[in-house]
Formats: structure tokens, sequence, C-alpha cells
């Protein structure tokens, strides 16, 4: 199964896909987790993703694209995916739609959680995260346990101003995504307001 979970920014999508990633037997591909790890690793890579990412912008299509291949050669992905941050412009769902078909594999559904800004923006702004191993909790939703309370941190671009940055890129060239696989019948549109197993329930039946 390749399956592309959509979103805006905070729309939870990351803290779906750990749940599904069980469920489905399929690896987790966050290209945003891929470029934070290539950014903490100094590589020259990594360091071309800084300004962009730092700015609330989108990495250009085809610095993300080399970083995808090589994720999706590894065997953990050779049976399916979960897709968490890619395609995010229509030309990152095309080539996905050419290696998947290298592949003979396809994107079978697309799972579009939505949310609205005020409440994206609450859900950012309180995120933290655990570096060692990327768990990711919110300081009220979903608190971290006290042993790891003075471990986590605020990604440097979970601030206000960067999530309205990231949100009027995400409307501009990511939403526009949802017309490509929509003519293909393969978006379930699922509420992702809620408690995280009200949002899990909904996902399951759009995936049924
Ligand atoms: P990326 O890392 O992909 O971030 P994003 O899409 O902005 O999404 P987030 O990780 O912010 O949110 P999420 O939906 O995973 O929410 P989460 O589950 O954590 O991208 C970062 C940057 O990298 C981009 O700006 C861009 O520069 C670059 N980039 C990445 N991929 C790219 C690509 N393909 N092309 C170009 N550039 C790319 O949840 C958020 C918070 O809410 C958490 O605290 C969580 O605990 C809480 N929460 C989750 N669900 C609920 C709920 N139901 N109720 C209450 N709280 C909840």
């Amino acid at each position: 199964m390749d399956l592309v979970l959509f979103g805006p920014p905070g729309a939870g999508k990351g803290t779906q896909a750990v749940r599904l990633v069980e469920n489905l037997g399929v690896p987790q591909i966050s290209t945003g987790d891929l470029m934070r790890a290539e950014r903490a690793s100094g590589s020259e890579l990594g360091k071309r993703f800084d300004d962009y990412m730092n700015k609330g912008q989108l990495v250009p299509d085809e610095l993300v694209v080399e970083l995808l291949t090589n994720r999706l050669k590894k065997d953990d992905a050779a049976k399916g995916a979960i897709f968490d941050g890619y395609p995010r412009t229509v030309p990152q769902a095309e080539t996905l739609d050419q290696i998947l078909s290298g592949l003979n594999r396809a994107v079978g559904r697309v799972v579009a959680i939505d949310v609205a800004l005020d409440e994206l923006i609450d859900r950012i702004v309180g995120r933290r995260v655990l570096v060692a191993t990327g768990q990711v909790f919110h300081i009220r939703y979903n608190p971290p346990p006290a042993e790891l309370a003075d471990k986590v941190v605020q990604r440097k671009d979970d601030t206000e101003e960067l999530v309205r940055k990231r949100y009027e890129e995400y409307l501009a060239k990511t939403k526009p995504i949802l017309d490509f696989y929509a003519k293909r019948g393969l978006v379930r549109e699922v509420n992702g307001v809620g408690d995280l197993s009200e949002v899990a329930q909904r996902i399951d039946a759009a995936l049924a």
C-alpha cells in the first residue's frame, strides 16, 4: 500500500503516521524528517535546505526528489510507504507517480486531514519533539512524560509567524495537488479536529 497522508502543517500527519506504520506494516517517509536529519549531519545538501526551511518556504523540487528516491530504495519500503509531507507540489506528485510506476506500484489512497488555521497555530506553537527518537508531543494535548519534560525541544520553524508562512505555501502550492488525485478518485477527506483516537478512527474508515 502506498498512502499519501495529506494536510497543512500541524494537521497531525506525523502523529497519525506513527500508528499507521504498525497497522499497515510499511514505513513512514517524512521528507521534513529526512531534511532535518540531513541538516543535522552537516552535509552540503543539508545546508542547502536551511534557507528555505528557516523561512517557512518549500525546498525546491529537485532537491527533494533526490532524498525521496534514496529513501524509497531501502528494503523496508519495498512493499509500500506512508508519505508524510510529500508530495508538496504537482510536479512532486508527478515524480512520485513515475518513481512508483517504475516499481510497478501506484498511490492507492490520499487521506487529506482538514484542520483550520487557528487550531494549526495552537498545535504547532505547542509542539515539542524528542530529538533522539523524533517522537512528537504537545504541551497540552499530548504532554511528554515527566522524565522527558526537559529533553523535548521546539522546532525552529514552529513559531506563529512561520506557521502562517508555511500555511500560505500550503494553500498556494500544495493544496492544488488534491485536484490532481481527485481526478483518479483517490482522495478521502477526514476531519482532523478531535482527540487523537477519534481522528485515527476516521482515518481507518477512510482506508477501509
Ligand atoms: P514538515 O516537517 O513536513 O512539516 P509540515 O508539513 O509543516 O508538517 P508538520 O510536521 O508541521 O505537521 P504534522 O501534520 O506532521 O503535525 P504533527 O503530527 O506533528 O516540513 C517542514 C519544512 O520542510 C517545510 O516548511 C519545507 O521547508 C520543508 N519540506 C518538507 N517536505 C518538503 C517537500 N516535500 N517539498 C518541499 N519542501 C519540503 O502534529 C502537530 C502538533 O499537534 C503536535 O504537537 C501533535 O502532538 C499535535 N496534534 C496532532 N494531532 C492532534 C489532535 N488530533 N488534537 C490535538 N493536537 C494534535
